[in-house]
């Protein structure tokens, strides 16, 4: 059985949490797109792990994790995390496989990233400024992009990087009045990525071919949320990539005929991170009681994460283009206590109701949300382990959001943990 897990809103639906639980059945987990801007949190125990570019499967010992072409990876970052995971006796030796062919981020990039939304000041997109923007803008432009093959033969990576840093320069002070960065010094860390990296780096087309080929289990891991998808999101305020389920065959050159099952992760509520238009927003009390019971503050950046209600529009939209299965809903925790709760289940545009979420920005600022109000529900039980268990108003909920976006609930979370997970059959 091969599975995909993505976000279905804006990134944060708690992704990392059900790709570590479905690891624990899959033979190898694939990371398919974006970077470090992903921040994904396991929760084991007392534990809590936060990962950025190591798949969440990387907890289990036994899965074997793949970072794909479609990825774009910052070796600094990455080789954090493979030490932390070995200080925690989490070792990722013989079974972590990274792609020749992933884009590298290196520090220009970030550079270019802060700068960038800096100069945009109160029109910038809210970024994580890990360097995605810049690493993916200079991979579609060829000219001037670090792949992860570079690393096997440093004398060709040193002349191209003294020509990328020339280019950058130039730009930089045009455009920002920056300082120049240094070549060298960019060079001198890629020596010790390559050496620590060396290792890692394969076919993974292939790997994940033969692994397909020979019957094994392969769990593919979205990054962010199909609303921030470079094509079919939010647009200009996305992410650099395709962050929705359609980004994964390119992504790792799988097609999507051998998943058999699409998850779309979504929260009981809405979150956003960084600018642009959010229908359901909470800008208030309510949104802030949210924020609190939800701990919602950025795992990559700690910013405060922006809340509203549930918008049944937008996860039919992400959905249908995603082509998904099943839901899963986490955070039916974290809307327990109130005495109603909202879902927006249709939108108008100047009293014209509009059928398919518009993911153009300008339109989308125009929509007027119209909500049903549901019973609320109180505390639930941390040790519930079944549909039936769950306060019966929160399975009201969790059935009219079936009935408004057309699809099942199958997995809804509790709690952090990777105990507090209901499976329904
Ligand atoms: P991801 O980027 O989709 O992997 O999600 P993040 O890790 O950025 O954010 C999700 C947050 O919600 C993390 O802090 C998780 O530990 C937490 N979380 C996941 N599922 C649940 C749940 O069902 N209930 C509660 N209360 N927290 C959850
Ligand atoms: P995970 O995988 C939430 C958002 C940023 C910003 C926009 C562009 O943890 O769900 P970028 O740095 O990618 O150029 O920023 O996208 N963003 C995320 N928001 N979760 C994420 O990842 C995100 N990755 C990027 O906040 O609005
Ligand atoms: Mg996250």
């Amino acid at each position: 059985m091969n599975n995909c897990v993505v976000g279905l809103q804006w990134g944060d639906e708690g992704k990392g949490k059900v790709v570590d639980i479905l690891a624990a059945e899959s033979d190898i987990v694939v990371r398919y797109g974006g970077g470090a801007n992903a921040g994904h949190t396991v929760v084991v125990g007392d534990t809590k792990f936060a990962l950025h570019l190591l798949p969440s499967g990387s907890i289990r010992k036994e899965a074997a994790c793949v970072i794909a072409n479609g990825v774009v990876v910052d070796p600094e970052v990455l080789l954090g995390e493979i030490e932390s995971l070995a200080k925690q006796n989490i070792s990722l030796n013989d079974r972590l496989f990274i792609s020749e062919n992933a884009h590298v981020v290196l520090d220009y990039h970030k550079t270019e990233d802060r700068l960038r939304e800096e100069a945009l000041g109160k029109n910038k997109i809210g970024t994580t400024i890990r360097g995605i923007g810049p690493c993916y803008a200079d991979k579609t432009g060829r000219s001037y992009a670090v792949r992860v093959a570079d690393f096997r033969n440093l004398e060709r990576l040193k002349a191209k990087i003294e020509k990328i840093v020339a280019y950058k320069n130039k730009l930089f002070s045009a455009l920002y009045e920056a300082p120049p960065i240094d070549a060298d010094e960019i060079f001198e860390k890629c020596k010790i990525y390559a050496e620590k990296l060396a290792g890692y780096i394969t076919d993974t087309t292939a790997y994940l071919h033969e692994a397909i080929d020979s019957g094994k289990s392969l769990l593919f891991e979205g990054a962010q949320g199909a609303l921030l998808d470079l094509d079919h999101g939010t647009f200009p305020f996305v992410t650099s990539s395709n962050a929705s389920s359609l980004g994964m065959s390119a992504g790792c050159g799988v097609p999507a005929q051998k998943v058999d099952r699409f998850i779309g992760v979504v929260k009981a509520y809405s979150t956003r991170v960084g600018a642009g238009p959010f229908p359901s927003e909470l800008d208030n009390e309510i949104g802030q009681t949210i924020r609190d019971r939800g701990h919602e503050y950025g795992t990559t950046t700690g910013r405060p994460r922006r809340c509203g209600w549930f918008d049944a529009m937008a996860v039919k939209y992400t959905s249908k283009i995603g082509g998904i299965n099943e839901i899963a809903m986490m955070h039916i925790d974290t809307l327990a206590g109130f005495d109603e709760v909202k879902i927006c289940g249709k939108y108008t545009i100047d009293g014209r109701e509009i059928k398919m979420f518009p993911s153009d920005g300008d339109e989308l600022a125009k929509v007027q949300c119209h909500f049903e109000t549901l019973k609320g529900w109180g505390e639930v039980s941390p040790e519930v382990s079944e549909f039936e268990q769950l306060p019966k108003e929160a399975q009201q909920y969790i059935k009219r959001v079936e009935q408004l976006v057309g699809l099942p609930v199958m997995i809804i979370g509790v709690g952090p943990k990777r105990s507090q997970t209901i499976f329904r059959k």
